[in-house]
């Protein structure tokens, strides 16, 4: 049942625990330097605040990437934050401060946090009352410093427009029900399955939009659908809205949170491109975009004081400077092609993009170095490198201490338990990557000592077992001598593809 301290909001159940890499700052200043604007300078110290965070999987990997940097991460779900509390704990991570409050707290108590130069909420201003839509402005106004980034994402209009009339049938049928919203999802689902297919009015006239996205929302998790769906104060936007919300705090649009976002502009079609450009205010230019995109979620940055753009060569020398790491297993990349909100873009000149990957195979190398080895414009480089990352192939690299694995021994030291963590930090490009209970147990076996194929095999077996877990591949469940040979089988493709992925990271 939800209580009164959840104010609207669906926090009937705890929320999944995911990783987004575009809330983490190195990110979130390349967005900026792709974008043409500088950096905010956080190679000494910085101060960076998620609101929301639920599990906190962002803000620990972020705090483990950036010792120099020093988190807050607040929800008010005291599960969540517990939960979140420990792993920082096991991680012997000092520099983040996970609060259990509410965005009400914050604002009647602005001295509860400091200034930050970095404030993110992800997932919340669709999903929160309008009461609270203010408080994350308002907090954004109080605690932003100046030349400070905030980044909001939410539901957008049209993208959502036929979906929405799918989640106001769900909210209000469920409200009809009684007992826990999980236990009434199933009947919810059927009595709008049937409903869509009376084949009547707005039914008959999207039907197969109304069928397809149906379908979509029982393919997805639940705990994600419970609060997408069902909950009381959900709306889906126009970017002119939040916009100018947005602007009540003194801040500036910036541009989407995507280190392609201008990039992709320059590939859009000419006639698209002039009809966006027709439009004088950035409001319009964005709406227009989304309605010809259909766009149905949107990740803004913001600015705070806009202290300086940057010409196209200072943003070749950023990228010419750079360290650069390969993150995808050499033979993983078939064809060089990129997805962008309105389609597909598939390079011509492959070989640069071919050559990049080859050079990156055994070593790190700046982008000077790339860039003497390949023979390229520096323009072409910069492209075909934002590219690279966009699609997580590379990502920029730093040195870090071996210490900083502290988050990863905690998290596969859990790979059992109810909450699924399916990442591993990769210290040295300073993100997470994704990964399996499997892999995560490798990791395990080699914290605690061994190092030979078969050791790695029994220790990851002897865990299945003794935790009396199986494992589902291909939809067979495997467990036993089926197991043990599966088992065997991933660990010789993890060893020749992972593996040395994992060593230039600084996994092991
Ligand atoms: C949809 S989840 C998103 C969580 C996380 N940012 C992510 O994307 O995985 C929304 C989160 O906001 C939190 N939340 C909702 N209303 C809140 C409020 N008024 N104050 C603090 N946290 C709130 C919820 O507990 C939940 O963890």
């Amino acid at each position: 049942m939800k209580a009164d301290w959840m104010e609207g909001y669906n926090a009937e159940e705890t929320y999944t625990a995911k990783y987004f890499r575009f809330l983490n700052p190195g990110y979130l200043n390349m967005c900026a330097i792709t974008s043409g604007l500088r950096a905010i300078p956080a190679e000494e110290s910085f101060t960076y605040c998620e609101l929301g965070c639920g599990y906190g999987l962002s803000a620990l990997m972020n705090a483990a990437s950036y010792p120099q940097g020093t988190f807050y991460a607040i929800d008010y779900n005291p599960t969540q934050i517990a939960y979140a509390k420990s792993l920082a704990k096991d991680a012997e991570l000092t520099n983040i401060h996970f609060l259990e409050l509410s965005f009400q707290d914050i604002v009647d108590n602005p001295s509860l946090l400091p200034q930050f130069d970095f404030i993110v909420f992800h997932g919340i201003y669709s999903w929160v009352n309008n009461i609270n839509r203010d408080n994350l402005v308002k907090i954004c106004n109080h605690h932003l410093k100046s030349g400070g980034m905030v980044y909001n994402s939410y539901n957008v209009k049209p993208g959502w427009s036929i979906t929405e009339s799918l989640q106001k049938l769900m909210y209000n049928l469920a409200n009809e029900l009684p007992g826990s919203t999980r236990s009434k999802m199933d009947r919810v689902l059927s009595r709008v399955e049937s409903l869509i297919d009376l084949n009547e009015g707005f039914f008959k006239e999207q039907h197969t939009s109304l069928r397809n996205n149906l379908k979509n929302i029982k393919d997805k998790d639940r705990t994600y659908v419970i609060q997408e769906y069902i909950n009381d104060d959900w709306r889906a936007f126009y970017f002119p809205e939040v916009y100018k919300k947005m602007q009540s705090a003194k801040l500036e649009y910036l541009g989407e949170a995507s280190i392609v976002d201008k990039l992709s502009k320059q590939l859009q079609s000419k006639k698209l491109q002039s009809a966006i450009e027709k439009a004088d205010l950035i409001e319009n230019r964005e709406l227009i975009k989304d309605l010809a995109y259909n766009t149905k979620f949107r990740k803004d940055l913001y600015i705070r004081g806009n202290y300086g753009e940057i010409n196209r060569f200072e943003m070749q020398e950023w990228f010419l400077n750079q360290r650069w790491i390969r993150l995808t297993p050499l033979g993983e990349i078939e064809k060089y092609s990129f997805t962008f909100s309105y389609g597909k873009y598939d390079v011509a000149n492959s070989e640069l993009y071919k050559c990049i990957m080859d050079s990156l195979a055994k070593e790190v190398m700046s982008g000077k170095d790339i860039l003497n080895k390949c023979k390229c414009k520096a323009g072409m480089l910069t492209e075909a490198l934002t590219l690279l990352s966009h699609n997580n192939y590379i990502d920029i690299y730093q040195e870090l201490p071996k210490e900083s694995n502290g988050i990863n021994r905690a998290i596969v030291s859990r790979v059992f338990d109810s909450v699924n963590i399916e990442y591993i930090l990769y210290p040295r490009a300073a993100r997470a990557y994704k990964t399996n209970r499997v892999h995560q147990l490798f990791l395990d076996a080699i914290e605690h000592g061994h190092t030979k194929s078969s050791d790695l095999v029994d220790y990851v077996y002897n865990k299945f077992t003794h935790y009396q877990q199986s494992l589902t591949v291909n939809g067979k469940t495997l467990v036993g001598k089926e197991l043990k040979e599966n088992l065997k089988l991933f660990e010789k493709v993890w060893r020749k593809k992972i593996f040395p992925i994992w060593k230039m990271a600084g996994v092991v």
